[in-house]
């Protein structure tokens, strides 16, 4: 396993492409960003920035379009209704997490649907010539009571290793072909070795059943190969051939994150997602398995 001999430079900034349609969540989406539904009472993206926040992410860059700038103003200050809210002596707080430093959200728009690599890509400018992070909202990382979040256990991964990170996980063969698959090396601990990277392979030619789940930390360099707009899987620009271009010349390294992970891209993703949260609330959980429990006969 390759170790880089100096300090990495750090993670400052995340890249959230945050521009689909939502189709599959239609009518609900026809308005309101699929970022923007509720898993208990916090939106989805929300609890995406907060894992960057958590593990030191200062910058988030949106990738929106049309009909998204929701997502931005869900990160500003709404004066009238915190002066409401003051006012009439209630608390506050509940909106801290959607406060931002003054530059620190930032939002680009994806003018048309080209595919996962062309939304980073389109966040180019902003990124610079740093290492950056990606987090695919509909993928909602959960850490462990008392453990760190999905990007955070990277993070800490990175400092040791350097070079590219994705975060990954098993899933049963026959599902492969939604995902961008490893080809995994040696492995020590958390950490594997990544020899290849292919998009959406059909199972019989998937290398491995260890898919990429939606949390990377990437070099700028990718930037430079995603600027050929090479079409891959499903005729998109994507990002796994892009990174794929970089193993060999960097090292790339996929972690399996120590928590859980629910695939809000699906429905009934989402509601596993929303009722595991409710469950493990102190202000609700009991009242939420009590109510389970009951529907449940
Ligand atoms: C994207 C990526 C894929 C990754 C997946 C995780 O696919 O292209 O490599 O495994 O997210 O959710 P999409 O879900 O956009 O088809």
């Amino acid at each position: 396993m390759s170790a880089t001999p100096s300090r990495p430079k750090p993670i400052r900034k995340a890249v959230f492409p945050v521009a689909g349609l939502g189709t599959r969540f239609l009518p609900a989406t026809k308005v309101v960003p699929k970022e923007l539904l509720p898993v208990v009472d916090r939106p989805l993206i929300q609890y995406a920035v907060d894992e960057a926040r958590e593990a030191g992410i200062e910058q988030m860059i949106f990738v929106t379009g049309r009909g998204k700038t929701g997502i931005v103003e869900h990160f500003d200050i709404a004066f009238e209704l915190e002066k409401t809210m003051a006012e009439r002596g209630r608390d506050t707080s509940v909106l801290d997490c959607t406060r931002a430093v003054p530059g620190d959200v930032i939002a680009v728009r994806q003018q048309v649907p080209l595919g996962l690599g062309h939304a980073i890509w389109c966040a180019r400018a902003i990124v610079g010539d740093e290492p950056f992070a990606i987090f695919l909202p509909d993928e909602l990382m959960v850490a462990r009571a008392g453990g760190s979040g999905c990007m955070k256990q990277m993070v800490e991964a990175y400092e040791e290793v350097g070079g590219n990170l994705v975060s990954v996980l098993e899933v049963p063969i026959e599902q492969v072909s939604s995902y961008g698959v490893i080809a995994p090396g040696e492995s020590r601990g958390k950490l594997t070795e990544v020899r290849g990277l292919v998009e959406k392979p059909p199972v019989s030619a998937a290398p491995s059943n260890k898919i990429v789940s939606g949390r990377y930390i990437l070099q700028p360099e990718v930037m430079g190969l995603l600027a050929a707009q090479e079409r891959g899987a499903g005729g998109e620009i994507q990002l796994t051939d892009a990174m794929a271009k970089l193993i060999g010349s960097q090292p790339f390294h996929a972690l399996t994150f120590d928590g859980a992970r629910y695939d809000c891209g699906s429905k009934v993703g989402f509601v596993e997602a929303t009722l595991a949260i409710a469950l493990s609330r102190p202000d609700m959980g009991e009242a939420v398995r009590a109510m389970a429990q009951r529907l449940l006969g």
